[in-house]
């Protein structure tokens, strides 16, 4: 038996039993490049936080972090010029430590309540991610007061917060689609047969929607109006008819600078997405070419689409149209990675060849 979740998500056997206060404990993190998500094991469960991946900073100093997460988010626009609201990770990867490290810190912070100690903490991050992107992961995590930090990939934890049976030699495979990136996970045996990552993800389809609605009808529109009519009406082009819905959003005239109003449908956001589907479904191509015929049964059995742009309609269809592999769409998208690492946190053998083999039997 092992200790991964099943299919109706509930775990098979509990994991760690509740600690006493003032005791170490653990912690998944999800650093992701829009939401940071924390996972802390309680009983059989998982208490969920999350925060979004901003810091707030001064404009000469970048760090100087004066805020984190929501309090930096709502500093946006209402400050002095001198002070922005950045995002310390670009496309999964960080980009300034000393704002990673006010991030981490603030997530071990509200993953620690009472008076605990965290002693355990697994990081998600990229698939791709270089040893010296790893090392820094886990030389912030320590900084921020973690004694034991481990970090693996995003997809792997993904695959363990899913319930998938990456402990069997048959592979699966975890499709997450997030903002900045997009990891392409290919595991059996519970290790990492294959992985791919596509930097590209919902933060480039909010790109090219406010590109095209420039293009089409001479209207600036914000990323933030351009992400909210992605999540509104958003859509994959693929075989299935999926309905055409729209919204209406105000911008600003190219000709006239005055406000004016434009209607973006789902068929324009389809081909804002379309440029990013494309690169997706050529990495899962590649990685395609280079499975086995057992391993291309086992995915065909078990794929899943995680990450919060694995949301647009059409995604799995299109996956299936172009590739034959049916997809399917976990159900909590956003908070599965850091579920994942939460376990391995709670339970690190989970991870160890020995356990994984006996998990087999
Ligand atoms: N309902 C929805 N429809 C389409 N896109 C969505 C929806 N909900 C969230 N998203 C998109 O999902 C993305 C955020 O997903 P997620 O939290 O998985 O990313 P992340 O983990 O921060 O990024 P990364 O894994 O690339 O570092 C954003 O681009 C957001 O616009
Ligand atoms: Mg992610």
């Amino acid at each position: 038996m092992s200790i991964f979740k099943n299919k109706s998500n509930k775990v098979e056997k509990p994991l760690e039993p509740r600690k006493k206060k003032g005791m170490n404990n653990s912690l998944g993190i999800d650093l992701g490049t829009l939401n940071t998500v924390i996972a802390k094991p309680s009983g059989d469960k998982f208490d969920l936080y999350q925060i979004p991946s901003v810091v707030a900073i001064k404009k000469e100093d970048p760090t100087a972090v004066l805020a984190v997460g929501e309090e930096a988010k709502l500093m946006l626009g209402r400050t002095p010029e001198d002070i922005v609201a950045v995002r310390p990770l670009k496309k999964g990867v960080i980009e300034s430590k000393v704002q990673a490290k006010a991030l981490l810190s603030k997530a071990i912070e509200i993953g620690t309540s009472n008076g605990e100690t965290i002693s355990r903490v697994v990081i998600g991050i990229p698939g791709d991610a270089s040893e010296v992107e790893k090392n820094a992961a886990e030389e912030i995590a320590k900084k921020a007061g973690a004694d034991f930090v481990l970090v693996i990939s995003e997809g792997l934890s993904a695959a363990i917060g899913a319930g998938l049976p990456i402990a069997e030699p048959n592979g699966t495979m975890v499709i997450d689609v997030g903002a900045g990136s997009t990891d392409l996970v290919v595991i059996s045996l519970g290790g990492i047969t294959d992985i791919k990552t596509v930097r590209r993800g919902g933060d480039d389809i909010d790109n090219n929607i406010v590109d095209i609605v420039k293009e089409r009808f001479h209207v600036k529109i914000g990323i933030h109006a351009a992400e909210a009519a992605k999540m509104n009406v958003g859509m994959i082009h693929c075989n299935e008819s999926l309905e055409n819905l729209s919204i209406e959003v105000i911008g600003k005239s190219v000709e006239t600078n005055r406000p004016k109003k434009v209607i973006i449908d789902s068929m324009l956001i389809a081909d804002a997405a379309e440029p990013i589907i494309k690169e997706i479904i050529d990495g899962l191509d590649e990685v395609l070419e280079k499975l086995t015929p057992e391993l291309i049964a086992g995915i065909y059995s078990n794929t899943v689409a995680v990450g919060g742009s694995s949301r647009l309609r059409g995604l799995k269809e299109r996956i299936c149209d172009d590739l034959s592999i049916p997809v399917i769409v976990y159900d909590d998208p956003m908070t599965v990675v850091a579920k994942g690492a939460a376990i391995v946190a709670a339970e690190p053998r989970a991870l160890e060849p020995e356990v994984r083999l006996k998990a087999m039997k």
